[in-house]
């Protein structure tokens, strides 16, 4: 039998690879922007992504109500960019959220200018699994790579996000 130390549980939790993602969601004026990390391809055809948002995030509650969002991965470089979004408090003009420029693209989305990849994601299922994060199931219905560069994951940046 393999025993269940809280310690192992953390640390074996921890070797789960993630990226790190600035999100991107919209209702009405309403805008967030959230740095996540757990999510993952789920599906070929149709092109779905799987995320898991925290019930009582800002993104969270605004892809709920608009079904659409934008998912940035983020390039190996971009630590700042992830820390930038780590925040609730956002500082928002119609050029910049929280000093990264921004254009409205697809769906109204606020789209990062500086990042080479976007997502833009459809709501298909968005599910309560007993957790403190709701599990988020969407269909990729716009993309967009001007480079394919190496991704930020949360093992190479100095943030812990999971076990
Ligand atoms: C390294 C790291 C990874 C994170 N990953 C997630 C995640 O996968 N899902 C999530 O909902 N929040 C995640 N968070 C927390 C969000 O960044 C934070 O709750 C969010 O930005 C709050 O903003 P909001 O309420 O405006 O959405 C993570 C935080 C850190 C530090």
């Amino acid at each position: 039998m393999i025993p269940f130390d809280p310690a192992e549980k953390k640390a074996a939790l921890r070797m789960l690879s993630n990226g790190l993602f600035v999100l991107t969601a919209r209702s009405g004026d309403t805008i967030a922007a959230s740095t996540i990390s757990w999510t993952t391809q789920c599906s070929f055809v149709p092109p779905l992504v799987a995320m898991a948002l925290r019930k009582d995030s800002k993104a969270h509650t605004l892809f709920e109500q608009s079904g659409n969002c934008a998912l940035h991965p983020l390039a190996l470089e971009q630590v700042a960019m992830a820390k930038a979004f780590f925040t609730h408090d956002l500082e928002i003009d119609d050029r910049s959220i929280n000093g990264f420029r921004y254009e409205i693209g697809p769906r109204n989305l606020p789209i990062f200018d500086e990042v080479a990849a976007c997502l833009i994601l459809e709501k298909r299922a968005v599910t309560d699994v007993g957790g403190d994060h709701v599990l988020a199931v969407a269909e990729v219905v716009g993309a967009r790579c001007s480079e394919r560069k190496p991704a930020l994951t949360v093992e190479a940046s100095p943030w812990e996000y999971g076990g």
